[in-house]
């Protein structure tokens, strides 16, 4: 093929580097070290900041509010925690615990702001209340004490404000702890950090037993009015409270003019409730928004749930080849089978959104909550489960994946 273009451009230019390119090129492989090269790049840092897989913290203080407690969590800088990672506002970490040789991962809301974690200061605030059944929690007001150190995870979940999704303005509905997270709201706003605006339904019992009370009217004090807080008490009736539950005719009372988002976090009971009410609203479906982190309680009283006859069933869980036996009993989700047992099997969220509890399925008949149910359709058709929503109907044999540390 002939080439047509201006030899008279390259006159003047010098072919020696041309020629010796090989031998230069040799010359400096000669000269390099022998070790791998090392690189780690920006966004690769940035991520591991944002997400770590384990955060080791200690506890600075705690203070009472009746039944429930706040941990203030700061680094542990002798096992390698220098900050803890930032947030958004709401969501969860994981907490690892070790109750009598069952290995287990609560998921516990960040109280504070995303601002307390900034800096050389950084600190999380968990608030705990004594829940029924009351397994981790009990342990955890019984045994954590200034000092101790704890194990978690980097902050999950998607229970968060979504400017692109959300309206302008959230109308939050709490019951008793499900305040946490529309508290970390609340300080986010107060702060800067998000910019809308919210109307707190906030359901207690009675008016002595309404959890952090001074200290979210303190804060919708300090919003400029971008914040409101209404009490609704169940159980008593009181001149200033609502009395009763948080209804639909309620929430018109408080909602705004035009259009607004409903958060919800609360007990299953309270969801159960509340998904009637928000129905009566006719609001779009992405404007009704649910905080799902928790166990999936009481499914023998789901609709759907085919209550198998036998009481107990036998779990075999393999994990890398190494296969134990373990008892389930009907109504169980295998993840607590698996964690009774002293099995480290990984879960965070415990109500089937985060995956992080992906099994693979060998044998056995289950049952899984609809509602809980996070798993994609590729998911169930190849026989992928999530054992901390799945509950036996007959024995079963799973696949485990722990992660390697
Ligand atoms: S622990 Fe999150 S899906 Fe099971």
């Amino acid at each position: 093929m002939k080439y047509d273009y201006d030899k008279n451009a390259l006159k003047g230019l010098s072919i020696g580097p041309f020629l010796n390119q090989v031998k230069t090129r040799n010359k400096m492989i000669e000269a390099a070290p022998d070790d791998m090269p090392q690189s780690v790049f920006n966004v690769n840092r940035l991520a591991a900041a944002l997400h770590p897989a384990r955060q080791f913290v200690k506890i600075a203080s705690v203070t009472g509010h009746g039944d429930a407690k706040s941990f203030v969590l700061v680094p542990d800088r002798e096992k390698g925690t220098e900050k803890l990672a930032y947030f958004r506002a709401s969501q969860y970490v994981s907490v690892e615990l070790n109750i009598d040789g069952a290995l287990v991962n609560k998921p516990y809301t960040i109280r504070s702001g995303p601002k307390d974690a900034l800096g050389t200061d950084s600190s999380y605030t968990l608030t705990i209340k004594l829940t029924d059944p009351a397994y981790a929690s009990k342990y955890i007001l019984d045994n954590w004490k200034e000092g101790d150190s704890l194990s978690i995870s980097g902050p999950l979940g998607d229970f968060y404000y979504q400017a692109l999704r959300d309206a302008k303005h959230v109308v939050a509905l709490a019951g008793g702890s499900g305040i946490t997270p529309f508290f970390s709201m609340a300080c986010a706003i107060v702060d800067g950090i998000e910019d809308f605006d919210m109307t707190i339904l906030y359901g207690s019992r009675s008016s002595e037993n309404i959890l952090l009370k001074e200290e979210i009217e303190a804060l919708a004090a300090e919003s400029k009015g971008r914040v409101k807080v209404v009490h609704i008490l169940s159980h008593q009736e009181k001149e200033g409270f609502e009395h009763g539950l948080i209804t639909a005719e309620l929430i018109k009372k408080y909602a705004p003019e035009g259009d607004y988002s409903v958060f919800m976090c609360g007990p299953k009971a309270m969801y159960d409730f509340e998904d009637g009410e928000t129905a009566k609203l006719g609001l779009p479906k992405r404007r009704v928004r649910k905080e799902m982190s928790g166990d999936y309680l009481g499914v023998e009283k789901d609709a759907g749930y085919p209550k198998p006859e036998e009481q107990e069933f036998r779990l075999t869980v393999d994990i890398r080849g190494e296969k134990q036996t373990v008892p389930c009993k009907a109504g169980e989700s295998l993840l607590w089978a698996m964690e009774r047992a002293g099995i480290a099997a990984p879960s965070h969220c415990r109500s089937g959104e985060c995956g992080w509890c992906h099994s693979r399925l060998v044998s056995g008949k289950y049952y899984c909550p609809k509602e809980a149910d996070g798993r994609r359709m590729a998911d169930e058709k190849f026989g992928w489960i999530h054992p901390c929503c799945t509950f036996p109907l007959s024995d079963m044999e799973i696949c485990v994946y722990p992660i390697v540390r």
